[in-house]
């Protein structure tokens, strides 16, 4: 099989295709976590920070949610618009940086004044883990606690390392098809550089069409977090309580607590009071 390397975000129809089918469990939990966590009378406008081709965001845009997300990926951020335009949707999503952005690079509501704040947020599936350093994490979670109103939420899901033993051997293969189109998925850990911080994972996408198949190969880089290393990102970034941590279970009746052997977790943050 012919083999290509490249960025498998770059490839937004495969990438939603292998991803697009796995959002009902999330998408759940999440409008559950938002009405059970905020301080808010409602929950109405959602943003999405790195939201892809808007495999959840379109869901919610559906649903009657004011949903908006930016991504650094143009090409994810095209196919996302043109999905929200294709069923009468707005087109939300923007493209920019998660961990530098500001309100007003959202498009305001038609007829609207200006970006009115957020009442939640979520970024799931490992993506705040592309940040590479600790200066990006925390300006991202200064930037969405800019963009998200005092009382609102922000849910945020990423793998843990555990402090001592190794983390658990993550690999995992998956198959999606779409009328002629159908893409073999596969994910593999290569290992953890706990002095530098850096968790390199592969992905590969076997593509077959009736014309030609071929694999896409990426490897990546993921900034690893200790439970420890977290709690003190949070703390440092001064905006964020902790309103209650979940696994990947997504079952809002069993919240857990974290301890060092922890590795799903999904953060329901809560914005401070502005002071
Ligand atoms: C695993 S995908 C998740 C996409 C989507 N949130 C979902 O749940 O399907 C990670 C996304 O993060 C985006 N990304 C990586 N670094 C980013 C950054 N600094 N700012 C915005 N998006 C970023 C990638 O382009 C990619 O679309």
């Amino acid at each position: 099989m012919e083999v290509q390397s490249g960025d498998l975000y770059d490839y937004p129809k495969y990438y939603d295709l292998v991803f697009g089918s796995d959002w009902k469990a999330e998408l759940d939990f999440l409008e559950g976590g938002f009405a059970e966590h905020a301080r808010l009378p409602h929950v109405r406008r959602l943003l999405e920070p790195a939201c892809g081709t808007g495999r959840l965001l379109y869901r919610f845009a559906k649903m009657g949610y004011d949903a908006a997300g930016n991504d650094l990926n143009e090409k994810a951020v095209a196919f996302c618009n043109a999905r929200l335009k294709r069923h009468g949707l707005r087109e939300s999503a923007v493209v920019g940086d998660m961990s530098d952005f500001r309100l007003a690079d959202f498009r305001p509501v038609e007829g609207g004044r200006g970006v009115k704040p957020f009442d939640a947020a979520f970024n799931t599936i490992n993506s705040f883990r592309h940040l590479p350093n600790e200066a990006a994490a925390e300006a991202h979670l200064a930037c969405v606690g800019s963009a998200v109103r005092p009382g609102g939420v922000y849910v945020l899901g990423l793998h843990l390392t555990p402090a001592r033993g190794a983390p658990e051997s993550d690999e995992e293969s998956w198959s999606a098809r779409r009328g002629e189109l159908s893409v073999v998925s596969h994910m593999w850990s290569e290992g953890v550089d706990r002095r530098r911080r850096v968790e390199t994972v592969g992905m590969s996408f076997d593509v077959y069409t009736p014309t030609r198949s071929f694999r896409l190969v990426n490897r990546s880089g993921f900034r690893t977090y200790t439970a420890r290393q977290m709690a003190d990102l949070i703390d440092k970034a001064g905006v964020w309580e902790v309103a209650a941590v979940y696994d990947f279970a997504y079952d809002l009746d069993a919240p857990i607590e974290i301890d060092g052997r922890t590795e799903d977790v999904v953060y329901v943050l809560r914005r401070k009071p502005a002071v």
